[in-house]
């Protein structure tokens, strides 16, 4: 009986993956980041009003020169966040908020960013360009 299903689970294991396969699951091929509740063209307001492009070079945006802190461009395909941590939505989310508590020696200072705001922001970083 315990051969039977060894062998079963062995011929059934590739047949599901097969089918999930053409679902979209199962791909070992990350799909674009997406940060939940973020707006992209908000994010953009918001980089504008928080004066990020003083330190950036920032795809979209007219930030020439900026040279202080890494260009963020193809953020959504960065594999760590302030060399630090993860790339992922949530800890891109919380770098914006308060760099310094992710990388104490971090030179990116604490902006006041809201929750809210760090989501808008991350969707548009993380946005192909
Ligand atoms: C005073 C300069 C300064 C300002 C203003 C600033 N940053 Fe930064 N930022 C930095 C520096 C320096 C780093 C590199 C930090 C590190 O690696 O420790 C950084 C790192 C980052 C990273 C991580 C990049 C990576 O590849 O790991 C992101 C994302 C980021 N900043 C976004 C922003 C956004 C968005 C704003 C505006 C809301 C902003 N920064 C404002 C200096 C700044």
């Amino acid at each position: 009986m315990a051969k039977v299903s060894r062998v079963s689970i062995a011929f059934l294991l590739p047949v599901a993956c097969a089918a999930l396969l053409s679902l979209g699951a199962c791909s070992s091929e990350p799909g674009p980041m997406r940060i939940a509740g973020g707006d992209p063209q908000l994010g953009r307001e918001l980089i504008q009003r928080y004066g990020c492009v003083a330190c950036h070079a920032i795809p979209g945006l007219s930030s020439y020169g900026a040279n202080v802190g890494p260009p963020l461009h193809r953020m959504g395909e960065r594999a760590y966040v302030g060399g630090v941590i993860a790339n992922t939505p949530d800890n891109l989310v919380a770098w914006l908020q308060n760099p310094a508590a992710i990388d104490p020696r971090t030179a990116m200072p604490r902006l006041g960013i809201s929750e809210r705001e760090a989501r808008h922001i991350a969707a548009y970083l993380v946005k192909p360009h």
